[in-house]
């Protein structure tokens, strides 16, 4: 019986935390952008993506911990070719600095994997003014995504990836209330609505990028045991940790496990050419019907342009007869 229950047990634990990446493709001579990638499923697929080859930009917001994940996957892979630059998504002139070194050091940018995200925050705005969630997980990247775009472009077959997550089906866009100050905040609310804003520019973008050769794709990587509920008080309960510590551990991914997915979108040859997709896992899925909605889509494309004043946005592609696509 003990047995059954040890074996039981570990195929739960392996179904749970899902495949590894099944492409062994490397990727030398690529340089590849991560943001938040000084822990959890950021550093996870920053060191895979080491492993495998490329140059590495560690972009993150606090330099020590950038660094010192930086030194961390350099001991582990031997490799040098990771760097740890500075990036806060909560500020729009550093978006810019970011992109602006980018663009004038890089000869090209083969992988942009937009990882970064904070959840359930306390009301916080961004140095610009805009509600944390949204303004890190949805306006951070967009603008970086836009700034970087020509890099992109000219790096030929470059792909986007988009960590998003399964709660992007919770998530509403109210254009009338995007800083919560006509609602009270709902903390859990808000990291939907950014997830959702993640699915949503995805779609948008790839629709924008047809014919470029740049794909972009969102995903969901699993729900895994890093510091995403650091403001959630659940790592911090006592109940938590020692009562459901053994569910915890049978049900969630490592970090390494929900890597596996930005790995797989990064690298995989079959992935070649895929766009506008959404992955659960490393299975293309169905996202929630609203993130489908191509005039949602349109209107958060262009109200997040006004909002982070992008001048240059991307246009609307043309259809055959020269008229705007609906
Ligand atoms: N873990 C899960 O169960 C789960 C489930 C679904 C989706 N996801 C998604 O997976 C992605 C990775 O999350 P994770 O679980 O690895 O979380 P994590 O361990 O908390 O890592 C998040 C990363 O984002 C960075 N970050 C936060 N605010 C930033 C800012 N203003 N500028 C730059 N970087 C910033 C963090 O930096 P600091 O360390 O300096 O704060 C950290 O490096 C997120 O997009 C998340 O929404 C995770």
């Amino acid at each position: 019986m003990i047995g059954t229950a040890i074996g039981g047990t570990i195929i739960i634990k392996d179904y749970m935390g899902g495949g590894a990446c099944p492409s062994k493709a490397t990727i030398k001579g690529k340089t590849v952008i991560i943001t938040g990638a000084n822990t959890g499923i950021g550093k996870e697929t920053a060191l895979e993506l080491a492993k495998r080859g490329g140059k590495i930009i560690l972009a993150c917001r606090d330099m020590n911990k950038c660094e010192e994940a930086a030194k961390e996957i350099r001991g582990k892979t031997l490799s040098h070719n990771v760097f740890a630059k500075h990036l806060d998504l909560a500020s729009l002139k550093s978006v810019s600095e970011f992109a602006q070194k980018i663009n004038e050091e890089e000869p090209h940018v083969d992988i942009l994997i937009n990882n970064a995200a904070i959840m359930r925050c306390p009301y916080w705005t961004t140095d610009d003014g805009f509600e944390m969630q949204f303004g890190v997980n949805h306006l951070g990247h967009f603008l970086l995504t836009n700034l970087l775009l020509e890099k992109l472009k000219n790096s030929g077959h470059s792909r986007i990836i988009n960590v998003s997550s399964l709660a992007h089906i919770a998530g509403e866009i109210d254009f009338d209330d995007l800083n919560w100050v006509k609602k009270k905040y709902d903390t859990k609310a808000a990291y939907c609505r950014s997830k959702l804003a993640n699915v949503l520019f995805t779609k948008e973008l790839a629709r924008r990028l047809e014919g470029t050769g740049v794909t972009a794709n969102s995903l969901h990587p699993g729900v895994a045991a890093t510091e995403l509920g650091r403001h959630t008080g659940m790592h911090k309960s006592k109940f938590s940790s020692t009562a459901l510590g053994p569910l915890f551990w049978l049900l969630v991914k490592t970090p390494k496990k929900a890597a596996q997915p930005s790995i797989y979108l990064a690298v995989a040859e079959e992935m070649e050419g895929i766009s506008g997709k959404y992955f659960d896992g490393l299975k293309e899925k169905q996202p929630a019907p609203k993130a489908e909605d191509e005039q949602t889509a349109r209107m958060l494309w262009e109200k997040s342009s006004e909002l982070v004043h992008l001048k240059d946005t991307l246009a609307i592609p043309v259809c055959e007869q020269n008229q705007i696509c609906k």
